[in-house]
């Protein structure tokens, strides 16, 4: 029986639903063939070639708007776009980095997922290809940027590794060949080993020899300090580890996704919408990251899905998710900026060099409407 709770969340999920469909439909041209980049500048995404890490969500906006609404309005902007992530691994336009998965994931699972079709599944497998020549059979690692020789970077790994790993799972469901799970597998066992501290909170990035295997050490590149914990990087591990758990099986990626998960929870401000990094907390004046709130509404919502109703928290991963949902809603749309074309203000993209601070990110933007998508309806998702 539907209660006047349920009554109450579907009205405002149902007005963000469309405004935020709305916003992408006013968008298609603008983003035709181009992409908006990483982050708005005043709150205005301005077009830009595809090859950016960033690029798919774009793509990832059309598909959800295209299921949200079932309508072949966005179909035509879909197919442009799939065109040019084609031709982006033919020419291997800004391919050096881990982010394929992200890249190839919203693009070519997406559309296989939507639309069935065979050459999006040949595209996601050739993009699988690309992203296990980055990985490192003696360190048992995918090195997250850069060119393999690059000695800033050779051995690096970075916690929002895991959502690239999805691409690999799906390559190895579709050709039968483990050697892409077992390279993910590999690499999520070592990022749960030395990515995640003993307090369960995160380094953004760690470093391996690659010659020898060794583990080095941690440090930051996004977050406030070496020690702290970057807010996005933990919204990325509380899903990419749920995410990993759902394709092996092993359980304990499940309980390390629960303990980021709570701190991730524990250090909520007052309005449910986490600081750019969890050692930041009220009166700090320092800025929020919505963009973290809605990665980890998605991945608290994916969690709790696997979880047993009787477990204490299962409840609780909603409840969270719901509350930081409703407080995105409330305050940190654009809804009254109407010269915006983003979604979520209040983002940060790196704070330490002043990059895309207090703005929309592109990503916020995305899986805020993912988030809408999963409480609105059940969805199979891309990842
Ligand atoms: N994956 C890069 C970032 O979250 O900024």
């Amino acid at each position: 029986m539907e209660t006047s709770y349920d009554v109450q969340l579907s009205q405002w999920v149902a007005e963000q639903i469309d405004f935020t469909v709305n916003q992408v439909r006013k968008n298609t041209k603008t983003f035709d063939t181009l992409v908006p980049p990483a982050a708005s500048e005043q709150l205005v995404y301005r077009p830009e070639a595809n090859h950016d890490w960033t690029a798919s969500f774009w793509t990832g906006m059309l598909f959800l708007s295209k299921e949200l609404t079932g309508s072949t309005e966005f179909d035509e902007t879909i197919e442009k776009q799939l065109h040019s992530f084609q031709e982006r691994l033919d020419q291997r336009i800004g391919l050096e980095t881990h982010d394929i998965g992200f890249l190839y994931s919203l693009t070519a699972i997406a559309d296989y997922r939507v639309n069935g079709r065979e050459s999006s599944k040949k595209l996601a497998i050739a993009a699988a290809d690309l992203l296990m020549a980055r990985y490192s059979p003696k360190a048992q690692i995918i090195q997250a940027w850069g060119n393999l020789d690059d000695p800033q970077q050779r051995g690096r790994i970075i916690i929002d590794c895991l959502m690239n790993l999805p691409l690999l799972y799906f390559a190895s469901q579709m050709t039968g060949n483990e050697s892409y799970k077992k390279a993910a597998y590999a690499h999520a066992k070592q990022t749960q080993k030395y990515i995640v501290r003993d307090n369960a909170t995160t380094y953004h990035t760690y470093y391996f020899d690659v010659e020898t295997g060794a583990a080095i050490g941690g440090n930051t590149q996004q977050g406030y300090a070496d020690d702290s914990c970057w807010a996005r990087g933990q919204a990325w591990g509380i899903y990419g580890f749920t995410l990993s758990y759902l394709y092996t099986g092993d359980t304990s990626f499940l309980k390390t996704a629960q303990d980021l998960a709570d701190y991730f929870i524990a250090e909520l401000p007052a309005d449910k919408v986490s600081y750019w990094d969890l050692v930041f907390n009220d009166g700090s004046q320092e800025e929020r990251d919505s963009s973290a709130a809605a990665i980890a509404v998605c991945g608290l919502l994916e969690l709790a899905k696997h979880l047993p109703i009787t477990q204490p928290n299962q409840a609780a991963y909603q409840e969270n998710a719901l509350a930081i949902l409703a407080s995105l809603a409330q305050n940190y749309t654009t809804i009254d900026h109407p010269e915006s074309n983003g979604l979520l203000m209040h983002g940060v993209y790196d704070k330490n060099s002043l990059k895309g601070v207090d703005e929309c990110m592109i990503w916020g933007d995305y899986y805020y409407m993912e988030a809408l998508m999963r409480v609105s309806q059940s969805w199979y998702s891309y990842w």
